[in-house]
């Protein structure tokens, strides 16, 4: 069953930041970044496929700066737009979440 769930707001996420949602399910659920780059929203499982780390140096606050996500653990930086490893201690990259913008909201499933 995949229904459509409504994450936030688009305007609760900061242009160019991110913030962290839950993802509640059968199995316990998990966390997941929002990316906002103007009206484009970009989601990912807040993992780090370095050591399993959360990626937030607190929770809910992530390093972003010129299109790039830093994980607060070892460093390692993604991409924003396609969750790609761009340098340090990962070799691969993050596990996407689809996610889509309506009418101002940030929708999954
Ligand atoms: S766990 Fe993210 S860089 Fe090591």
């Amino acid at each position: 069953m995949n229904e459509s769930r409504v994450l936030c707001q688009l305007e609760e996420i900061p242009d160019s930041g991110a913030i962290s949602v839950r993802i509640d399910s059968a199995t316990g659920g998990f966390q997941v970044i929002l990316l906002r780059t103007g009206d484009r929203v970009f989601a990912y499982h807040n993992e780090c496929p370095h050591q399993g780390r959360n990626l937030d140096y607190v929770p809910g606050k992530f390093l972003v700066r010129d299109g790039a996500i830093m994980c607060a653990a070892h460093g390692a930086m993604f991409s924003v737009d396609s969750g790609d490893c761009l340098s340090g201690p990962c070799s691969n990259g993050l596990v996407r979440v689809p996610v889509r913008v309506e009418s101002g909201k940030v929708v999954t499933g």
